[in-house]
């Protein structure tokens, strides 16, 4: 069972690369013109907490075992759940994050092998709430390209962190495993085929009723 809070949540998901930071602020934008009475609130995963940015620092750059990372990541979740999602949330605010808990079944599930019985159980935990339900996003876009593509937009313009270090195998299981999450919950996801021109996206995402 999902949570029905006052407020929207919206995750941004995709391989590094994909152009989710790309839209995410155009997109911001467009839902205050549309709902000048509504706060909108930017955040983003791994961090969006003092506490969570330093975790971030950590986990984009220090090599750890598996468990630890899938770890520190739901630590930094936990944080941000307390501390801006679900305090916005429930004052009735639109909240948009770049990256949620669908990026840690993709990359330390899908893409380094953890089991999905572990970050399932990490899941409950974290989202879990007292009535049972979890916290969930209303809306995910998932912008989905190939690996190949997406390392090529990178390597254009930015260093490699930790995880944009790896190879195409690993992306393309992270992107996978993203693919199948989508499947298993259309009604959450909308995916964007990330392959197009930016503008061809913007018109894709603005073209989108979101009934809030
Ligand atoms: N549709 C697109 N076509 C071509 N290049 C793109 C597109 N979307 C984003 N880019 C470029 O790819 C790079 C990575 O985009 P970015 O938004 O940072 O991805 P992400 O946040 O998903 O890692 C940036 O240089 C961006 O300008
Ligand atoms: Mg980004």
């Amino acid at each position: 069972m999902t949570t029905l809070l006052p407020g929207y949540f919206i995750s941004f998901e995709g391989i590094d690369g994909a152009g989710k930071s790309t839209h995410i602020d155009s997109f911001a934008k467009l839902l205050k013109e549309r709902h000048p009475d509504r706060d909108v609130v930017m955040t983003r995963e791994p961090g969006g907490t003092q506490l969570g940015e330093q975790l971030r620092a950590l986990l984009l750059d220090a090599p750890m075992n598996i468990e630890t990372e899938a770890l520190l990541m739901f630590a930094a979740r936990r944080e941000h759940i307390a501390q801006v999602i679900e305090p916005a949330l429930m004052s009735g605010k639109i909240v948009i994050s770049d990256r949620f808990t669908d990026a840690s079944f993709a990359y330390q599930g899908g893409g380094r092998g953890l089991s999905l019985e572990r970050l399932n159980d990490l899941e409950c935990w974290v989202q879990g709430r007292p009535d049972g339900s979890l916290l969930q996003p209303n809306l995910t876009f998932l912008f989905d390209l190939p690996g190949s593509v997406a390392e090529a937009r990178r390597s254009r313009v930015r260093a490699p962190d930790k995880f944009e270090k790896m190879d195409l195998d690993f992306f393309e299981k992270v992107r996978q495993e993203y693919l199948r999450r989508a499947k298993a919950d259309p009604r959450r996801f909308y995916l964007v085929d990330a392959t197009r021109t930016t503008d061809v996206i913007w018109n894709d995402l603005e073209s989108l009723e979101i009934k809030l």
